[in-house]
């Protein structure tokens, strides 16, 4: 039994043929350029209709960075993505001929690493994806929590600054607006930008242009020891690690799943999140302390993870196709 998982980020969707195993059969990806509901639907047929070739494919599951109404037909709100009220299922279905369900990106991850990645073995985990803005994905005694509307674990818009920068989501001071990949971009520009010799070599990463800097250019620098980009990252571990107690004050996790594009750093930044995080845990010292680890699907979680409830839903009688 197959079905097809596709992950829509801000500027590329990518899709996957999935086995019941969570084993990737095929895949492939395309760009989107700015976002819009018209193209995100166009690019995600094609990928569907070149994945499917010679399977027998039961449904398909989209991973969407945004707000997604339980029944998983609508984009509610995308923070990052510029989609609102958006009926993608309908849409989706007109230009292709197998159903479709909807999901948030980082509750697909989530599901993706409890079935077959870093979660196995845990009946309570927390996924947080570190990227453009910050996912959640809430495990809770082997289920995935959903809310009353659909629109649990968005922790990215947890509140941890009164009064900080502006968030996408209208609010100010978000958790993710200290401890995703693009704060740590910002971090990164600013201190590249100020002129001080502890920012030499990111200046040099950037051919002295802050505003061409890369995200992976700080991993990479941090990797090779410079000093300037290893405290960005400590940084950037130290607001995870926080908010990651904060979370656990409320869902005592067994284990706390890292993932998106800056994980690439490891230990450089899983290590002063591990201690802040430690630091920050209500009752520390009298309770067992949840594993911090990295994502073992990468990033393939999301769209594993999209396909695995696609087959849940799609897979033999009683589906709602
Ligand atoms: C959105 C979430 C999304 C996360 C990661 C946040 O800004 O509100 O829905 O899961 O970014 O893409
Ligand atoms: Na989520
Ligand atoms: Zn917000």
């Amino acid at each position: 039994m197959t079905t097809i998982g596709l992950d829509v980020g801000g500027t590329k969707i990518a899709g996957a043929l999935v086995d019941e195993d969570g084993k990737v059969l095929a895949r492939a990806r395309r760009e989107t350029g700015i976002p819009s509901a018209e193209s995100v639907a166009s690019a995600s047929a094609d990928l569907v209709r070149e994945l499917a070739q010679h399977q027998d494919v039961k449904g398909v599951g989209m991973a969407v960075a945004g707000f997604v109404d339980k029944s998983g037909a609508h984009v509610v709100y995308g923070t990052n993505l510029g989609m609102q009220d958006e009926p993608m299922k309908q849409r989706m279905e007109s230009l292709i001929d197998y159903p479709v369900i909807l999901d948030n990106d980082a509750n697909a991850a989530a599901w993706g690493e409890f079935q077959f990645g870093a979660g196995r073995d845990s009946d309570d985990m927390l996924l947080v994806t570190v990227g453009t803005g910050i996912g959640g994905g809430i495990v809770v005694d082997q289920r995935l929590l959903r809310g009353a509307y659909g629109f649990a674990a968005e922790i990215g818009h947890m509140r941890v600054v009164v009064d900080g920068p502006q968030c996408g989501c209208g609010n100010r001071g978000c958790w993710e607006m200290y401890a995703s990949g693009s704060a740590l971009l910002r971090s990164a520009k600013e201190l590249a930008s100020s002129g001080t010799p502890h920012a030499a070599r990111l200046r040099e990463a950037c051919g002295g242009r802050p505003k061409d800097l890369k995200g992976q250019a700080i991993t990479e620098l941090a990797k090779k020891g410079d000093l300037a980009c290893i405290e960005l990252l400590e940084d950037l571990g130290h607001w995870l690690g926080e908010g990651c107690a904060s979370m656990t004050a409320i869902l005592d996790p067994d284990m706390i799943v890292i993932g998106g594009g800056v994980v690439e750093a490891g230990n450089l930044l899983l290590d002063p999140a591990r201690h802040a995080y430690g630091r920050q845990l209500t009752a520390r010292g009298h309770r067992p302390v949840a594993r911090f680890v990295p994502a073992a699907l990468g990033n393939d979680a999301g769209m594993i993870g999209a396909a695995a409830i696609a087959a849940e839903v799609y897979d033999g009688a009683g589906a709602d196709a």
